[in-house]
């Protein structure tokens, strides 16, 4: 029997746990032998690995988060603990890992392999969907929709009152969530860090609006962008002469249930992760694009930075 184990690194993404339980019942599908590897590869250095089982995922589909615990491992980078993490898979017989991460989670992966023999596959989750080379990563259809969700209610609020509202998202240096909540949600103004603004230039418009009875604005705002959101809410009461309000989504937008699209996705990254480790995939990443799923080498997926749609960005320019 082989044995086979998944761990979780990094921002968790709901998805995780659908993909966790499909990862227990295809490997044991396939004759493997599943383990978990709690809390990331800081779990992995600290030998919290553990044989999993059919009972451990059931009832697990629904939930976000991930019942395996994440972590962002700093140790893991060093090729010492790499090598202890190494001797604690020894003692399971485990050489083959699926790794449920984003950028940064993959970046040691490679040296692993290469030191030590580990085979992987990278499944991309992060709601940020900023990693090169997929155009999906898990987790970003649910948190598309708690923002979606979220942007709606405030608008109810916004238009009774007669306000601007500068609702901030999550995505680090990547604007893909605010780039497609704003032009999903019908949003006045949306700044992202990929695209130079320039405030001045929306006061014509936006005061013009206000006199033809506009009664609220809906600004989305990437959290990568230059300035404060307070800042630009500052903009709108002092330049546009509007109360303004921030409301800075933050972590809600990890948690809740995994959407459909997200369970589908989980099910098919982890068919695929299993499929290319028993193949010949050693070291790979298991990627989504408009040509299907598609293994990728760590180099092509890391360190660069990912492009948004230039066809959606031309919408900004528009507004
Ligand atoms: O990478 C996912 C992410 O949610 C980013 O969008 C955000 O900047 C960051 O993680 C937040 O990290 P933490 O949960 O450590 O505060």
């Amino acid at each position: 029997m082989t044995n086979i184990a998944i761990l979780c690194s990094g921002g968790d993404v709901s998805g995780m746990n659908p993909a966790i339980k499909h990862f227990v019942e295809y490997a044991l599908q396939k004759k493997l032998i599943p383990y978990f590897v709690y809390d990331g590869y800081e779990g992995l250095i600290d030998n919290k690995i553990v044989k999993a089982g059919y009972e451990d995922v059931a009832g697990i589909m629904i939930r976000g988060g991930t019942k395996i615990g994440s972590a962002r491992s700093k140790r893991f980078m060093q090729p010492e603990y790499r090598t202890v993490a190494k001797q604690n898979l020894d003692t399971h017989n485990i050489d083959m890992l699926v790794v449920l991460g984003g950028d940064g989670s993959f970046r040691g992966l490679h040296a692993f392999y290469k030191e030590h023999g580990i085979k992987f596959c990278g499944v991309p989750s992060t709601i940020d969907n900023d990693i090169n080379g997929t155009d999906y990563c898990l987790g970003v259809d649910t948190a598309l929709n708690i923002i979606k969700v979220s942007i709606d209610a405030i608008r109810d609020t916004a238009a009774s009152f007669r306000r601007a509202f500068v609702i901030e998202t999550m995505g680090r240096d990547c604007g893909y969530l605010a780039l497609i909540s704003s032009l999903t949600s019908g949003a006045e103004l949306c700044l992202i860090p990929e695209v130079e603004y320039d405030l001045a230039s929306h006061e014509e418009e936006f005061k013009k609006q206000i006199k033809n009875g506009r009664r609220y604005f809906i600004a989305v705002v990437s959290e990568g962008i230059k300035q404060d959101s307070q800042e630009i809410a500052d903009w709108f009461e002092q330049k546009i002469g509007i109360e303004s309000r921030v409301s800075i989504l933050g972590h809600l937008q990890r948690g809740g249930n995994p959407s459909t699209y997200d369970r589908l996705m989980a099910y098919k990254f982890v068919t695929y992760a299993i499929d290319g480790l028993l193949g010949s995939y050693e070291e790979s990443v298991i990627c989504y694009t408009k040509s299907g799923f598609e293994f990728k080498s760590i180099d092509e997926v890391v360190g660069k930075h990912k492009q948004l749609d230039s066809g959606l960005l031309t919408y900004l320019s528009k507004m």
